[in-house]
């Protein structure tokens, strides 16, 4: 059943406004430190250089896989596959419904978190036993109250709309995001003992570059923080005309994806090496950022408050505006399949996603399973299906809607975008999928052995 015709649809109502919200899906947690953590531990700059060709091999053409299928079928993804490609691709469009509702039941425990160490810096200051403060509000009805809360914001700006909600916060949000990440990545130049973090992150160890793990690694972090195989970059273009430059703006995002995720590692890695807190960090990723950092701000005295408290509003702002596309995903399924009202559907799915997120909140370890699960291994399968879609069945149609609104310099890129589609994808998130398999099984049975 498809009522999406009765009313016209939604629309960005600017170029820049569809440019942000793509940004803002993409740029989220994923940037603050599962970017930086990953290059110091595969190899710094062998890492990043790694990161950064596949995100031009696979990244920018997936993202535009997502664009062309999205703006074409003018639907949430379950229409807008059973429009282009018939009835029996309608089930991929479910599984991205089903991992948009499982990323986003953690992803908000996480983001709750943010919110609770940012009214913190305000109310409390930082406590001084940061890892037993860590673990007494990390699980249990704490983490639940604030995931509530984070969910509740979501759910108010997906139900304001495209145009007056999601482009809107988007508008607002990020430039303030780019401002105090880099405004904070200044401050932390300033520190004594900067260059040891410097050279952490970014030491470059060339034999990295043929370690396999560190590929996978870097495939997986690029589907994660690029936002790519659940149909959220293909949401957000089933609201777009056909004047926008699609190959553009795949570009630019990711860019800027890139760009932030390189400036947080600027910023992250000083803090730690100017505070000897590499032992803190080393214990886990998540400690990181809410154990090792918060301590750091902690020993500034008053300044620490207020460095802190804009250093958690960056994440909040950041783990925000994915949370909107990861929600608009499955809301929007929900409207074009089911017809319900913007309001209904929202309520609806963000009481789903809400409940969800009670495991994750209970249970940490459930939450890096679900990281795992449908964070890594599902977005690489998601990102396949669609790689084999956009490339072989619905070649001429992608390749159709990524000409028209490119300029004649960006069209001369397309036949090489979907040669990279059909040949080149495919056969690299293969081999990720295999290894990623390997580690997804193990951390389930690791989970329910314990
Ligand atoms: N890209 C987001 C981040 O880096 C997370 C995300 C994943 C959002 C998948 C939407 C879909 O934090």
């Amino acid at each position: 059943m498809t009522v999406a015709s009765s009313a016209p649809r939604e629309a960005f109502a600017s170029r820049a406004g569809f440019i942000l919200a793509a940004a803002g899906s993409a740029v989220g947690l994923g940037n603050m430190w599962r970017f930086p953590y990953q290059a110091s531990e595969g190899g710094g700059a062998a890492f990043v250089l790694v990161y950064i060709g596949l995100t031009l091999v696979l990244g920018i053409p997936l993202m535009l896989a997502e664009f062309g299928i999205g703006r074409r079928g003018q639907l949430a993804p379950v229409g807008s596959l059973r429009k282009l490609a018939g009835p029996a691709w309608v089930p991929l469009g479910y599984l991205f419904v089903a991992v948009g509702l499982l990323i986003l039941s953690y992803y908000s425990v996480i983001a709750g978190w943010t919110l609770r160490y940012g009214l913190e810096a305000v109310f409390l200051g930082f406590p001084a036993d940061s890892a037993g403060h860590f673990a007494a509000v990390a699980s249990g009805g704490d983490a639940v109250a604030f995931h509530v809360a984070f969910m509740a914001l979501t759910v108010t700006i997906v139900i304001g709309g495209v145009k007056g909600g999601i482009e809107r916060a988007s508008l607002l949000l990020m430039p303030l995001l780019f401002l105090m990440v880099v405004g904070l990545a200044l401050w932390a130049a300033t520190l004594p003992g900067a260059g040891q973090g410097y050279l952490v992150y970014l030491m470059p160890e060339i034999d990295e570059l043929l370690n396999p793990s560190v590929w996978r690694a870097a495939a997986s972090q690029a589907f994660f923080s690029l936002s790519l195989g659940m149909g959220g970059m293909l949401t957000f273009a089933s609201y777009l005309r056909r004047d926008q430059n699609l190959p553009e703006s795949a570009t630019v995002v990711a860019f800027t994806d890139f760009g932030v995720a390189f400036v947080a590692g600027l910023l992250v890695f000083p803090v730690i090496y100017s505070f000897a807190l590499q032992d803190a960090v080393s214990a886990s990723t998540v400690g990181a950022l809410f154990i090792a950092v918060p301590s750091a701000f902690e020993a500034m005295g008053p300044l620490g408050r207020i460095i802190g408290l804009f250093f958690f509003v960056v994440l909040a702002v950041g783990a925000l505006t994915s949370a909107i596309s990861l929600l608009e995903v499955v809301t929007a399924s929900v409207i074009d399949e089911f017809g319900l009202s913007r309001r209904r559907a929202a309520l609806l799915t963000g009481a789903v996603i809400t409940g969800l997120g009670v495991f994750p909140a209970f249970d940490i370890d459930a939450l890096g399973l679900l990281d795992k699960i449908a964070g890594e291994f599902l977005l690489l399968a998601g990102g396949l299906a669609l790689a084999l879609l956009a490339g072989w069945r619905l070649r001429a149609a992608v390749s159709d809607e990524l000409l028209a609104g490119a300029s004649p310099r960006w069209q001369r890129q397309v036949p090489r975008i979907l040669a990279t589609l059909r040949f080149l994808v495919p056969p690299i998130v293969v081999a990720v999928l295999f290894f990623s398999l390997r580690e997804t099984t193990a951390a389930v049975v690791a989970y329910f052995g314990r």
